[in-house]
């Protein structure tokens, strides 16, 4: 099974947000981890739950800083977050309902996602971020 790691090769060289992002990175292989074992179970639905939260909580944190940067493709970013938030709040209706369990497509779509937005989205506005 593939889960995410985090390493130098993404850091943006702010601690603040490296930290956000091993944590966002810690939840989401917790979630592909349990996700089988415990199908259907509480826990993944409270895991999904606050990986959502989190990620919120991370994305708000983000804009924040990179609008006080005066980072040119702060819209364009914030649009990446917004889709990321809509998809994950749609796939995870019916497990948070306890209706279903966590999908395969919903864990590609977080690998997937959370892995190219880290590694390219996120590396574009770490010039702007080490101004300050
Ligand atoms: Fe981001």
């Amino acid at each position: 099974m593939e889960v995410l790691e985090w390493t130098e090769a993404i850091s943006i060289e702010n601690q603040r947000i490296d930290d956000q992002h091993k944590k966002l990175i810690e939840i989401t292989n917790k979630l592909i981890e349990h996700s089988y074992a415990h199908a259907q179970s509480v826990f993944v639905s409270d895991t999904l739950n606050e990986l959502r939260k989190y990620t919120e909580y991370h994305f708000h944190e983000e804009e924040m800083l990179l609008s006080k940067v005066g980072y040119p493709k702060l819209e364009e970013h914030k649009r990446e977050h917004l889709f990321f938030l809509r998809k994950i709040t749609f796939l995870c209706q019916d497990v948070v309902e306890g209706k279903d369990t966590v999908t395969q497509e919903l864990i590609d779509f977080l690998v997937k996602w959370i892995k190219t937005h880290t590694s390219k989205s996120d590396m574009d506005y770490k010039k702007y971020l080490n101004q300050i």
